[in-house]
């Protein structure tokens, strides 16, 4: 339920904070292509299993197919550079990154001619790719990530296997409850990126976003728990029954968040957090849309 994000963990970072949160009970290590560390990540994991503390079958690890090898040709080579970075025969969970998908070659695009357009390559194309490499046992599941409702919708008229996980940004500012309902309906396990509001990820344009660990409400239930702002929000997650991957590179840190399984929190807590007052999301897909850009955030979020 609780495992390890690795987005922004540098290269001379993420080894170690992988080989820390295996040593400290975590058994779930969150991974994508475009995060440019798999290869470190890989080699803490050969590390871990070589040192004896974990094995591969205890262990749950993700990635995800970046926006340029949405091609049905491309998914498998794409899965085989994420094992061979990640030292691994197979995964545990393949995800689609965006419902967005840019040219062979494009890493970030920054011209309209970057993307392909969803008639040029449908996402049912891609999600055929998927379902191949669960049938050749490369991925033991599949799922999607920022997809909304609709999208889903799509994938899962696609027949076959559907969806299995949703990995989108849940915390308190951004609870999604039409989108989590219709997950539970439909047999889709969810898990919360970005839960403690992505603090690192705030560039030039989100000087100006709220700060969700510092919110008074999340402060005075930590108090109340004895607990750190961080584990509230991590405890929150879990009490929705949704796994949750909060990303650190600080062995304190790592130590102190994987702690929150313990932490229950009281109804009155939750209707707290619920009517926290503040709507925010902090990883908003605009370097995916604009002007630049076929795509619209509709395409991303229900609203
Ligand atoms: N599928 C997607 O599109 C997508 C998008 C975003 C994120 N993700 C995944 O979700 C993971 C988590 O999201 P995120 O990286 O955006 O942000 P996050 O986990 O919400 O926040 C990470 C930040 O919080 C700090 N931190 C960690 N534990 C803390 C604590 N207990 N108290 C105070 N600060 C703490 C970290 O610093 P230190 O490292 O210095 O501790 C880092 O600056 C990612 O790493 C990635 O694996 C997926």
């Amino acid at each position: 339920m609780i495992g390890l994000g690795t987005w922004k963990s540098k290269p001379g970072e993420v080894k170690n904070a992988v080989l820390w949160a295996i040593e400290e009970g975590y058994r779930h290590i969150d991974c994508a292509a475009i995060y440019q560390n798999e290869g470190e990540v890989g080699e803490a994991l050969a590390e871990a299993f070589a040192k004896g503390l974990v094995t591969r079958e205890e262990l749950f690890v993700t990635s995800k197919l970046w926006n340029n090898a949405h091609k049905k040709a491309d998914v498998l080579p794409a899965i085989e550079q994420s094992l061979n970075d990640l030292q691994l025969d197979y995964v545990d969970l393949y995800l689609i990154h965006w419902p967005i998908a840019f040219k062979a070659g494009v890493g970030f695009p920054d011209k309209r001619e970057d993307f392909y357009t969803y008639e040029e390559v449908p996402l049912s194309e891609t999600w055929k790719g998927m379902q191949d490499l669960k049938i050749k046992g490369l991925a033991k599941h599949i799922g999607v990530s920022n997809f909304n409702q609709e999208k889903l919708k799509m994938i899962m008229e696609v027949g076959g296997q559907g969806p299995e996980m949703l990995q989108v940004e849940l915390q308190p500012y951004l609870p999604q409850k039409d989108l989590v309902n219709f997950c539970r309906e439909n047999g889709i396990l969810i898990t919360a990126y970005s839960p403690l509001g992505s603090p690192d990820s705030r560039g030039d344009r989100h000087k100006n976003d709220p700060i969700l660990l510092t919110d008074p409400i999340v402060n005075e239930i930590a108090t109340k728990h004895n607990a750190s702002p961080g584990q509230i929000l991590i405890a929150w997650s879990i009490a929705r029954d949704i796994a949750v991957i909060p990303k650190s590179v600080n062995r304190k840190r790592i130590k102190e968040n994987l702690a929150a399984k313990k932490i229950k929190l009281k109804d009155q807590d939750l209707m707290e957090l619920n009517d926290i007052g503040i709507s925010h999301r902090f990883v908003d897909g605009s370097f995916f849309t604009g002007e630049n850009s076929p795509y619209q955030r509709s395409d991303l979020f229900d609203n």
